[in-house]
């Protein structure tokens, strides 16, 4: 397991775009959108491919294509907005979704809806979230994701808290974890700083 820092002149450009708290949702979600679309070659770069016989119009060769199929899973609701942009560059890619929800007894996420193609143990399975804080649902739905049989498994964020990736590493060591920043804490509420408040509620404009 590895994590990597995507830096990118382009995706900290419309990162900052998107950390102004003046950015409208449109703008916000376009943003997002982009930046999966270039992380998208980062998280892929190490797929597995495999060797396929081609007949091009003036000979055959052999070439490669993906051995494995991916399975991207956006965390409801912010995870969702990465979908669209992952989704251009790998467009067979199937999509599960997971839904968490924190139980007011014990204040600890757990999954209230999950629907995941019935391929989940063979493909590459990439976990969609832009925000990772204190890392605590992403650690649960990370289990929920691996009962269902998933074992190759990758997740892509935007911002990162130092918090949430030592958790995720500790609990999962062997999911690769793609940021594209690393911010510098958590507040008292969870929120990272200096972040960019809530992604669902920016992305969906429900603030
Ligand atoms: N989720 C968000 O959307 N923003 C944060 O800062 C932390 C968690």
């Amino acid at each position: 397991m590895a994590t990597f820092v995507i830096e990118h002149p382009l995706i900290t450009h419309k990162l900052a775009i998107m950390r102004n708290k003046e950015t409208k949702c449109k703008d916000f979600a376009e943003n997002l959108k982009e930046i999966a679309t270039l992380a998208a070659y980062e998280v892929t770069k190490d797929l597995p491919t495999k060797v396929v016989e081609v007949e091009t119009p003036l000979m055959s060769t052999s070439t490669k294509m993906l051995a494995k199929d991916v399975i991207l899973v956006p965390i409801l609701r912010a995870g969702l907005g990465f979908l669209d942009g992952m989704k251009s560059v790998i467009p067979n890619a199937k999509v599960g979704h997971i839904v968490m929800k924190r139980d007011e007894e014990t204040l600890e996420a757990k999954e209230y809806y999950a629907n995941f193609p019935s391929t989940i143990n063979e493909d590459m399975i990439i976990v969609l979230d832009p925000m990772l804080a204190t890392g605590s649902s992403l650690a649960k739905a990370l289990d929920s994701i691996k009962q269902k049989g998933a074992k190759h498994i990758k997740f892509l964020c935007l911002v990162a808290a130092p918090e949430g990736i030592k958790l995720i590493e500790q609990l999962h060591p062997d999911v690769d974890l793609y940021i594209c920043a690393v911010d510098e804490k958590l507040n008292e509420q969870g929120y990272i700083l200096p972040g960019l408040g809530d992604a669902g509620d920016r992305i969906f404009g429900t603030e």
